[in-house]
């Protein structure tokens, strides 16, 4: 394979580059409910709190040049709502001024940007409220969405919304490991509902503010897909528990957002026509594959069980490093027939050439999906710097480039540079 053959492997005007979000690298966003989170013991690892993380707030710059260094000729980062909107219905002035040289910085390098508007993190006014739990948060969210419309749109590609709505509403809401610590079902379904009326709303606010003289904003969510398989194939009941999660976990969202009709289990279904084609592409976050058993000692979880293939490669987290899982649902998401964008994939490791690996085996499955008809346009890498990975805290290295945490230096790991190269020859080695 390679560009020498004479074919493209990646289309051309494909966007290359690296993923992050505010409160993971930023520093000091001390009016989310996670900065409220950490603060309590035994909630992150090792004690950490995200407090300067990596000073992104104030290195923005030099982290960006880095990127453009390398090649990369787009960027998605995400906006700290509790900057944004520091107290309910107020506007920070001085924060949006900062998004500005933030966006107009990647611009003048020459590079696309993607926002995210919601990456797990809330205001604390907002938690006070009863955040994602409770219905009015569809209409707060597409009031501060519209605002950043205003004021930032001229400065933004492409739209993401909503950062992995299932990930946020299981891990929030199901399995009580993030803030805010709740563990019920019903409620982690009714939060996803509410997930996505906000990103309908977003949607049609962002279209509203932007979608004028012609102009058509990208507006879609970052989706986590997470492949599952039966652990054991020949079972019946574990092949439909596979076939169950994958329906739930990772269709159910994307479904919603295609046809109006949010089909959640435990839950009302409800339709809404003002959902129905409310994605401009497909944002595709992928890690990893899952094994998925019946179980009679999960009711809570509806007899579904989870766990990682015993003798597969992993990463530092213990998640299984499966490239072909890449390949599966980027075919698995052609159907909706809407530009595809990876926006994120990557790995936490401390053995910077499993990176190299990573990068190359995913890279492979990308271009072949392309090959196979899948009209992928993106491939944006977590992350571009070590950062604070919530519960796990600062150990798990997902970055191209390190970070020191003392010294705030940066030092661009062989692994970046290979993904230049790849970018720079548009071939694979
Ligand atoms: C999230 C990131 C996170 C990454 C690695 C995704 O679930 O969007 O915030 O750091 O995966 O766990």
């Amino acid at each position: 394979m390679g560009g020498s053959e004479g074919h493209r492997l990646f289309p051309e005007g494909f966007l290359w580059g690296a993923a992050t979000s505010s409160h993971q690298v930023e520093g000091n966003n001390v009016n989310n409910d996670w900065w409220d989170w950490e603060q309590l013991p035994g909630k992150v690892a090792h004690g950490d709190k995200s407090g300067d993380a990596c000073d992104h707030y104030n290195g923005y710059r030099q982290d960006f040049a880095m990127a453009r260094d390398l090649g990369h000729n787009a960027h998605r980062l995400s906006l700290e709502w509790s900057r944004i909107e520091p107290a309910e219905g107020r506007f920070d002035r001085g924060a949006v001024e900062h998004y500005r040289d933030v966006l107009g910085t990647l611009k003048s390098f020459g590079m696309a940007t993607m926002v995210t508007l919601h990456h797990f993190t809330n205001p604390r006014w907002l938690t006070a409220k009863g955040g994602w739990a409770r219905p009015e948060v569809a209409g707060l969210f597409e009031r501060y969405s519209r605002h950043v419309a205003e004021q930032l749109g001229d400065l933004v590609d492409f739209w993401v919304t909503i950062n992995e709505p299932m990930v946020y509403a299981t891990h929030g809401f199901l399995l009580g490991l993030w803030p805010p610590e709740k563990k019920s079902i019903v409620l982690a379904f009714r939060v996803a509902k509410n997930l996505a009326k906000a990103h309908g709303r977003a949607y049609h606010a962002i279209h509203e503010v932007l979608g004028v003289r012609g102009r058509r904003p990208m507006v879609g969510i970052a989706k986590n897909m997470m492949l599952f398989d039966p652990k054991n194939p020949a079972s019946r009941l574990d092949r439909m528990v596979a076939q169950k999660l994958d329906r739930i976990f990772n269709r159910s969202f994307l479904d919603a957002l295609a046809n109006g009709v949010m089909a959640f289990p435990v839950v009302s279904r409800e339709t809404d026509p003002r959902l129905d084609g409310t994605q401009d592409f497909i944002g595709v976050n992928y890690y990893s594959r899952s094994l998925a058993a019946f179980s009679l000692r999960k009711p809570q979880m509806l007899f579904m069980d989870l766990s990682v293939k015993e003798d597969a490669e992993k990463n530092s987290l213990g998640w299984e490093v499966y490239p072909e899982g890449l390949y599966r649902i980027l075919m698995s998401v052609k159907g909706y027939r809407l530009p595809v964008y990876i926006t994120e994939n990557g790995i936490a490791t401390t053995d910077d050439r499993q990176r190299e690996r990573f990068i190359v085996a995913h890279l492979r499955e990308v271009a072949r999906a392309i090959a196979d008809g899948v009209d992928v346009r993106g491939y944006l890498h977590w992350s571009l710097i070590d950062n604070f990975e919530w519960k796990e805290g600062f150990a798990p290295r997902f970055g191209l480039v390190g970070v020191d945490y003392k010294t705030q230096a940066r030092n661009i790991r062989p692994s970046a540079r290979l993904y230049s190269d790849i970018i720079r020859t548009g071939s694979l080695p």
